[in-house]
């Protein structure tokens, strides 16, 4: 078995399916909705301009909903919205969404093409130690290399009320079960790994870092995945596994044991002749 990051194309593929299948997006935009207006109250408080860095902002279609929020809090200031993002094509797709929104005149938008280490590095060659209001880091510590030392690093960015917020998997979802049995056999490697909010709230924790957590509800419909043969099953599958061609590829005997596990009331549930895999997440807003 490959690992699914190996592979990019293949990659942003499942992501897709995954999208397409799962309530991913729409419970973020409930948290941004009801809950990350309150985050942000007190941000940008006496400032002209509002510093915002993206961490993995991928195709920025949280990052707008959320600075939108921030927009309507703090309307008519500056808003500097920088975003830290590996991945080319995703950047473009940043800017073309950027291109066709409307009012986003008073934000100023700045792409950095490279990893939060290389940012991290750059940074401390320039001895740049720019201060930011808002830090977000939206499903992407699964792919940095020291999880700990990316959190401190970005941690102490933050000015006097600003806020750093981390969404990702919840240690109550399937994921957590899946990710904790089978991890182990699954085409792990130094580009990604299986961690859930359980693993970064024992690190905060450590760290003496002051944080709130707020669970967010989510499912995605796997039921396609027990369809043999079926193209978005096998995308699910191999995003679940992030194994590529997991249905193809993986042993028969451990195949056969993540299927039954998939089924399974630790993983999700069946409602209404469809298998709903518990995708919640969790935010975890850090203070500085
Ligand atoms: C699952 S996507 C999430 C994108 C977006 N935040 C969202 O929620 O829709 C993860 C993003 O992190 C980016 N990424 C991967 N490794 C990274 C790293 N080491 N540093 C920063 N971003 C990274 C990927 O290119 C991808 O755009």
């Amino acid at each position: 078995m490959r690992s699914l990051i190996a592979d990019h194309g293949r990659y942003v593929e499942s992501f897709r399916v995954f999208l397409e299948n799962s309530t991913e997006h729409q419970c973020m935009q409930e948290f941004i909705e009801k809950q990350l207006p309150g985050v942000i109250s007190s941000i940008g408080n006496g400032k002209s301009t509002i510093n915002i860095l993206s961490v993995g902002g991928g195709a920025g279609e949280i990052d707008l909903q959320m600075l939108s929020k921030v927009q309507a809090r703090y309307p008519g200031v500056t808003i500097n919205n920088e975003v830290i993002e590996p991945n080319a094509g995703q950047i473009f797709s940043y800017k073309e969404r950027v291109a066709k929104t409307s009012n986003l005149e008073n934000i100023k938008f700045t792409w950095h093409k490279e990893t939060a280490h290389e940012y991290e590095s750059r940074m401390n060659a320039e001895k740049e130690s720019k201060k930011w209001d808002f830090i977000h880091m939206v499903q992407m510590l699964y792919y940095v290399k020291d999880i700990p030392a990316t959190i401190r690093y970005f941690h102490q960015l933050l000015e006097a009320q600003a806020k750093l917020l981390i969404i990702l998997v919840s240690g109550t979802s399937g994921w957590e079960t899946l990710w904790k049995k089978y991890g182990s056999r699954l085409p792990l490697n130094d580009l990604c790994s299986y961690i859930t909010s359980a693993d970064i709230k024992v690190i905060l924790d450590s760290a003496g870092l002051k944080h709130q957590l707020y669970e967010l509800p989510s499912h995605m419909d796997i039921t396609s995945c027990f369809m043999e043969g079926n193209t978005d099953g096998e995308l699910l599958l191999d995003f679940l596994t992030e194994a590529c061609e997991f249905s193809k590829t993986a042993p028969p005997e451990l195949k056969q044991q993540i299927m039954e596990e998939l089924r399974k009331p630790e993983c999700s549930e069946e409602r209404d002749g469809k298998v709903l895999f518990n995708n919640n997440l969790s935010a975890i807003v850090i203070e500085p």
